[in-house]
């Protein structure tokens, strides 16, 4: 009976939670532009949020039975993101987002080309998915640029 080697990806997830602040303003539109188009979200002194963040890797699962190790994963976003984003303002104290409007969308694709390089680096590894949530309800899914 003639074999064919399938390949079996499996996709592992973690997920981090921090709390944020932030203001939705375009400086290259008016105050006035601004409030129509972000409304509250505009408010001048910012506004929280309790963000997650979901980090999918895809890969084969070699002979340790770990596309990743969580552990490893963890430390990653740990290093890279929380620390940098938990109890900050997102506008003004986080240096890869500086310039953007911060959107669930820009921040997504922020954190997405930050952490593709790190993780891909991990033999075998690829970062798949990449999900940012504003609330249980609002969240945004990045999986890379497509060519
Ligand atoms: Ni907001």
């Amino acid at each position: 009976m003639k074999q064919t080697a399938a390949i079996k990806l499996v996709e592992i997830t973690r997920r981090e939670e921090f709390s944020a602040s932030h203001r939705l303003h375009d400086p290259s539109l008016s105050d006035e532009e601004n409030v129509e188009l972000y409304g509250a979200c505009n408010n001048l002194y910012g506004h929280g949020h309790n963000y997650a963040l979901e980090v999918c890797v895809r890969g084969e699962v070699p002979a340790s039975g770990m596309v990743m190790d969580l552990n490893v994963l963890q430390g990653i976003l740990a290093e890279e993101v929380v620390s940098k984003m938990d109890h900050k303002h997102l506008n003004h104290d986080v240096d890869f987002l500086q310039g953007l409007v911060t959107t669930a969308e820009n921040i997504a694709i922020a954190l997405y080309e930050l952490l593709e390089p790190l993780i891909n680096e991990h033999e075998g590894c690829e970062l798949s998915c990449l999900r940012v949530y504003e609330s249980a309800a609002n969240f945004v899914e990045y999986r890379g640029a497509s060519s």
